[in-house]
């Protein structure tokens, strides 16, 4: 099968920026407890009047430019979301609209949480390897600030707002993206009930145990995709965890002697955006200058569902 390979890539983040203190008149919590506990110094919120909208488009836009590709190129769209501004039209349709995306191609958003990204970037691998045209946009975006229970500080504290894009390009002679999929249908652990249901559609969750979940589910899936790929950790040039909690990375680091310079966090800047954290992370390198061509990017993620994901992602 044809393999993908990043070729261009944009994020954005709301204007909105609460800090720790911020939610320290709100709940009982403090700056200390937040920093240590987490890693988390401040978060962006989407400000009243901004939407998933702004975000998918300002970010897509960003990538396309960064990728030179034309948007009569694009074979298909896909938007990682649990938030997206209207659950019909999907978010990608309402991209493909402010775009001017092609008519005759998939839009349709996906939901596996924070690992939305990742199973997307795998969905647009099988999808374009099929298509004609051979350029995707995957986008992960969320306005988690809009479901957040501001009385539980367990989960307060934790989420952002944000997106993330990447323009993909499929071609024959390339590897494929090795991705490593699953999820353990858990209803209770992590959940978001639906729109109009007799439940507040607000996030709850029961930390420990995911915090748990994550700490065998990060190196579970960095062995399967080395397995999947023949790689070592060596070979690989950067890796990109989902931005949770900045301990589970430093457990993970800690336990593969990953150096400092082949990992990078934006958790204290943006929190949790959920399936935003990982694209986020990958246009913050790109712009850096720490990935692109030719990069061999360790990416994986975990979260609601409970779902986990991780593949190699290669710049073209
Ligand atoms: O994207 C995937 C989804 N999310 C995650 O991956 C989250 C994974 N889990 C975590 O990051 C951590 O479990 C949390 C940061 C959510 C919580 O940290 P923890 O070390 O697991 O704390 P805990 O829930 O065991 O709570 C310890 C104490 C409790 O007080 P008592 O019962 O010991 O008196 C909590 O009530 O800390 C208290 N607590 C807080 N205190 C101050 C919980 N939240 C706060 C807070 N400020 N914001």
């Amino acid at each position: 099968m044809n393999g993908i390979k990043i070729v261009g890539t944009g994020y954005a983040a709301p204007s909105k920026i609460v800090t720790n203190d911020d939610l320290a008149k709100i709940v009982e919590t403090n700056d200390e407890w937040i920093t240590s506990r987490t890693g988390i110094s401040r978060r962006h919120h989407m400000a009243q009047g901004e939407t998933i909208t702004d975000m998918t488009v300002q970010a897509a836009r960003k990538a396309l430019e960064s990728s030179g590709i034309s948007v009569d190129s694009i074979g298909a769209c896909i938007v990682a979301t649990l938030t997206p501004d209207t659950l019909v039209p999907s978010a990608a349709c309402v991209l493909q609209r402010e775009l001017g995306l092609p008519m005759d191609i998939p839009c349709f958003d996906l939901n596996a949480a924070c690992t939305g990204f990742l199973y997307a970037l795998h969905t647009m691998e099988c999808l374009l390897a099929a298509s004609e045209r051979k350029f995707g946009l995957v986008i992960g975006a969320e306005n988690l600030s809009r479901i957040i229970n501001w009385s539980d500080r367990g989960t307060c504290i934790l989420f952002g707002d944000g997106a993330g894009a990447a323009v993909v390009e499929s071609r024959p002679e390339w590897n494929s993206i090795s991705a490593v999929l699953g999820c353990h249908g858990d209803a209770q652990i992590l959940r978001v009930p639906g729109v109009e249901t007799a439940e507040r559609s607000l996030i709850s969750m029961e930390g420990t145990k995911v915090f748990k979940f994550a700490v065998e589910a990060v190196p579970y899936c960095m062995d399967q995709v080395l397995a999947k790929t023949g790689m070592t950790i060596d070979d690989v040039d950067f890796f990109v965890f989902h931005q949770a909690n900045a301990r589970i990375i430093d457990l993970v680091v800690r336990k593969y002697h990953i150096p400092q310079e082949k990992y990078y966090k934006n958790i204290a800047e943006y929190g949790n955006p959920s399936a935003a954290s990982i694209p986020l992370v990958i246009g913050e390198l790109h712009e850096m200058g720490k990935v692109g061509h030719g990069s061999r990017v360790l990416v994986v993620g975990f979260g609601g569902g409970l779902t986990w994901g991780g593949a190699l992602v290669e710049f073209a």
